[in-house]
């Protein structure tokens, strides 16, 4: 995608009792965008109340200011979708100890969040807004991506997984809320071994610390009829 310009990209747009296709554009914001990306943010934000989506004005300002790397879709000049990237410090530090990878500071980037007007989910757009990210992302010389995800949040959740992220711990982020902490290393290949996976109710703490404890790492969300599950695996060296 090109830096300056819009892509077309034809999406499916949901209102009530119809579903049709809609001409939409995408492209990477820049300072400019401020007022309608904190506006759109805001909305989602105050829709779903994630407590780490909201208070997150500064760290707009500062990715759209240069400290990051976003990019949204529009449908006429309606923003629909938004993905911030950060590379700021004050992001970046807790990544690091999160991750356990002092020194690593300049190659980490922290997938803040995207937010998906209602109207548009369904499309992918999780999966494909992040993979345009990526290559923007490890073009700046970014190569391990660390995001947070609450156990909560099931279809971001699947999502990150199912983009190649792992899951390396779970603890209490932002004002005490459980996230599971997710990291994806674009070049080292990741393995882990799948015929002795093991499953883990998603909502069970104590089981997932110990799973973690002993080196397993998180690799994909599963329906069961007994609820959701993660599976875990051992990563191969
Ligand atoms: C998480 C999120 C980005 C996923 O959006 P998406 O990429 O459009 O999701 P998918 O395309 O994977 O959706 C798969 C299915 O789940 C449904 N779905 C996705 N998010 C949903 C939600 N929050 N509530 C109910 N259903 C949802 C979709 O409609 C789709 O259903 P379908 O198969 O019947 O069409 C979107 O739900 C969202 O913006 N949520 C609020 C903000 C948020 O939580 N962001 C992630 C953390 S920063």
């Amino acid at each position: 995608m090109h830096h300056t310009r819009s892509e077309r990209i034809v999406l499916r747009r949901r209102r009530a009792g119809l579903v049709e296709t809609v001409p939409c554009t995408v492209r990477y914001l820049g300072p400019e965008d401020h007022a309608e990306a904190a506006n759109f943010h805001g909305r989602i934000a105050e829709e779903i109340g994630d407590e780490a989506l909201f208070s997150a004005d500064n760290a707009i300002s500062e990715t759209l200011g240069g400290h990051g790397r976003a990019l949204a879709f529009f449908d006429g000049d309606h923003m629909v979708c938004f993905r911030s990237v950060s590379y700021a410090p004050s992001e970046v530090e807790p990544a690091v100890h999160d991750l356990e990878i002092t020194g690593m500071d300049d190659h980490v980037a922290v997938m803040d969040f995207c937010v998906i007007d209602s109207a548009f989910r369904g499309n992918n757009l999780q999966q494909i807004s992040y993979y345009l990210m990526e290559s923007i992302v490890y073009a700046d010389n970014k190569n391990i991506l660390y995001t947070t995800v609450s156990p909560k949040n099931i279809y971001s959740l699947a999502n990150v997984l199912d983009c190649g992220f792992c899951i390396e711990d779970l603890k209490r982020k932002y004002g005490g809320t459980l996230r599971f902490i997710l990291a994806k290393r674009l070049d080292v290949p990741m393995a882990v071994a799948t015929r002795s996976h093991r499953e883990v109710r998603l909502h069970d703490v104590r089981a997932t610390h110990d799973i973690l404890a002993e080196g397993y790492l998180g690799y994909k969300l599963r329906h069961r009829s007994r609820g959701m599950v993660i599976l875990y695996g051992k990563p191969i060296a």
